[in-house]
């Protein structure tokens, strides 16, 4: 063969394709958070949840630890159902509350990487021998099915604020499905972040370690890799301001010069100086929008929890209609 060795194609997916190139087709051109997550990126957020500035997850997992043993004795789940199952520690104050109030009860964790509920689910199945690892792999923002025969009732659970990253209407869709899936006697336990001095919003999305930045650039790596892109990660840069009029936090990239992006198959973008691509929003909620977006859905707030500081609360809800 004479041909010169071309260089091994990426792996690119053409679902991240059509994403990208919707995003940026946009007038105001975005990206959708889930290209925050290949494995460094996962590794990153990690570190976030650890850093002085982020109050969230420290937060979230003090009012688990506090509430977990209360709400679950009361409940007494069998069965406890996870969106986005997310990092195993704060799943653990709950499996932890679980076993110790039911001789048996199954796990159903529901993530979009395989490999990261095949890892978590063999730990966790080790830990805890009475309770059953049944992990779904889907993209929770879509209809899924539940396994058959789930034991009841069902705790159905979405933590660390991640109802954030949906504008209202996203978010009671989303609401409304985990509705549907919900027996009379099963509950909802969400995490969220409230409103508070933007001040400290904004500190804990622009971090003085830089980590928040490396996160939100580090999605352009994982654009170029799963997409093909030609992004110059170097000619971006970190920007996250609180939008006080829509109560949510937005992450953006700006770039730093005038420049033209090449996605195969879907053709090129071209951005001036200084325009942004947004990556993220992460809304903020109070008792009141909290209240109304479970209406909407079908759902009554039964418990609102929260930290002394009011930042960070946990509800529980059940089923209503
Ligand atoms: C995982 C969506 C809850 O919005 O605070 C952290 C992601 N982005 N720092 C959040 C995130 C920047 C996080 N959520």
């Amino acid at each position: 063969m004479t041909d010169v060795a071309l260089p091994p194609s990426p792996a690119v997916d053409a679902t991240a394709v059509r994403a990208v190139a919707d995003g940026l087709s946009r007038p105001r051109k975005e990206l959708p958070p889930r290209f925050f997550y290949d494995e460094h990126g996962s590794r990153l957020f990690e570190e976030i949840t650890r850093l002085p500035e982020y109050y969230l997850t420290r937060t979230e997992r003090t009012l688990l630890a506090r509430w977990m043993p209360v709400w679950v004795a009361a409940l007494k789940p069998r069965a406890l159902i996870e969106l986005g199952a997310g990092s195993a520690e704060k799943t653990r104050i709950v499996l932890d509350a679980i076993s110790a109030a039911a001789d048996s009860s199954v796990y159903v964790p529901v993530d979009v990487s395989a490999e990261f509920l095949d890892e978590s689910a063999g730990r966790i199945g080790r830990d805890y021998p009475s309770i059953q690892v049944v992990p779904v792999v889907a993209d929770f923002t879509d209809a899924f099915a539940l396994p058959d025969g789930l034991p009841a009732p069902a705790m159905h659970a979405f933590l660390g604020s991640t109802i954030g990253n949906f504008a209202p209407d996203d978010a009671v869709a989303l609401l409304r499905r985990v509705r549907e899936r919900m027996s009379g006697g099963d509950r909802f336990l969400m995490g969220v972040d409230l409103r508070k001095d933007p001040a400290v919003i904004e500190a804990a999305y622009n971090d003085a370690a830089g980590v928040t930045a490396a996160f939100n650039r580090n999605m352009l790596r994982v654009v170029n890799a799963q997409a093909g892109a030609d992004f110059d990660v170097d000619a971006w840069e970190h920007r996250a301001s609180y939008n006080a009029v829509d109560h949510w936090i937005e992450m953006h990239l700006v770039a730093l010069r005038e420049q033209v992006v090449a996605v195969p198959g879907a053709g090129t973008f071209s951005f001036t100086a200084g325009e942004t691509i947004r990556t993220e929003i992460s809304a903020k909620h109070d008792r009141g929008s909290v209240d109304a977006m479970f209406a909407a859905s079908g759902l009554r707030v039964d418990e609102w929890t929260t930290d002394d500081d009011a930042l960070y609360a946990l509800v529980l809800a059940s089923p209503v209609g």
